[in-house]
């Protein structure tokens, strides 16, 4: 599949990652889906429920929709303008095929919605993070390259009372900044006394502004433009600001494995290794309740040619847990 092929929004594409290894797996496991026969009578089709979490651009879901016809899919996504534009992109699996449905919420809440009566979900999917089209949209934030109000809330209009990235640097603690980047960087002391020196001066409000006192306490980094550290300290953020971690932690914790259908896997890509040990946590917890198991004994990460593709997937892993697996 060729890249250009993705959807294209806010002049933006987004790669969906381990897209090859998320296509194998459905097609592998569940083949009685895939292999209905039309016997000539009228025999009606057995549908395989998806939920995809995450939905995004929708690119996962597009390739999944085009590839196994027995799919529908249920797609929620916190960003109301990844919803509205989904609707547009999608208006034939929607309205003709009536394939799809779209949920402009967090996935915490997908048991609360009416999106695959009179059938449990068959798998729930999410890729977690945010996507190349929130990158893009320069007012939002999320890149270091951007020069826009720092506010990195997936949901802005829904949460229009949650802090946006700035207020975190404007009012947070040391302590607190600590705290929210010692996970991803070891400088963490150092970054947060530089935020509390410079709000001093003056209040930090856009990216660049955020860049820039990263700059003062690391020097080399715009001599030698690697940009890593930054893209990490912005990650810290938006995890934060969103409340990533919790919200998927407490997912989890409801164990929505035990709602699925016979044999219905919870399939996560995470990007980074806090992400994935939160799901590691739980698919080990799930195991010892006899929940079921994971897939694949080792995680899977991004092949030699998706990385040629698409560099920015190196650190992406996958994992997968099926209930009643036999
Ligand atoms: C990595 S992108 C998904 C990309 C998608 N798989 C594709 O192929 O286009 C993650 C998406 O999840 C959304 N998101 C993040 N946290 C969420 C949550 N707790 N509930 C629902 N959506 C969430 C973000 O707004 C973003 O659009």
């Amino acid at each position: 599949m060729a890249t250009q092929s993705w959807h294209v929004i806010n002049g933006a594409k987004h790669y969906p990652v381990l897209y090859r290894e998320v296509l194998a797996f459905y097609n592998t496991f569940y083949p009685q889906y895939w292999e209905q026969r039309d016997s000539g009578r009228r025999r009606k089709t057995n549908y395989f429920y998806l939920a995809d979490g995450t939905f995004g651009g929708g690119n996962h879901s597009k390739l999944l929709l085009n590839q196994f016809k027995q799919m529908k899919i249920a797609g929620y996504d916190l960003d109301p303008s990844m919803i509205e534009k989904a609707e547009k992109n999608f208006e034939d699996e929607i309205y003709s095929q009536k394939r799809l449905q779209l949920v402009n919420d967090n996935f915490i809440n997908i048991e609360t919605y009416d999106t695959r009566p009179p059938r449990k979900f068959n798998s729930i999917f999410l890729d977690l993070g945010f996507s190349q089209y929130q990158v893009a949209d320069q007012d939002r934030g999320f890149s270091y390259l951007s020069d826009g109000y720092l506010d990195m809330r997936y949901a802005p209009d829904r949460h229009a009372e949650g802090s946006t990235a700035a207020d975190i640097l404007n009012k947070c603690t040391h302590y607190e900044l600590v705290e929210i980047f010692k996970r991803y960087d070891p400088h963490a002391e150092k970054i947060a006394e530089a935020i509390c020196d410079a709000r001093e001066r003056s209040i930090i409000n856009t990216a660049s502004d955020l860049k820039n006192v990263l700059f003062d306490v690391f020097p080399g980094l715009a001599r030698s433009q690697k940009y890593n550290k930054i893209m990490k300290v912005f990650m810290a953020l938006r995890i934060s600001v969103n409340n990533e971690l919790i919200v998927l932690d407490e997912y989890l914790y409801k164990n929505p494995v035990l709602g699925m259908a016979k044999n219905g896997s919870m399939v996560i890509i995470s990007f980074h290794s806090t992400e994935d040990q939160v799901v590691a946590k739980h698919f080990r917890r799930w195991k010892k309740l006899k929940y079921g198991q994971e897939v694949f004994k080792k995680v899977l990460t991004p092949s030699k040619e998706e990385l040629e593709e698409n560099p920015a997937s190196r650190s992406a892993k996958m994992r997968v847990f099926m209930k009643e697996f036999d």
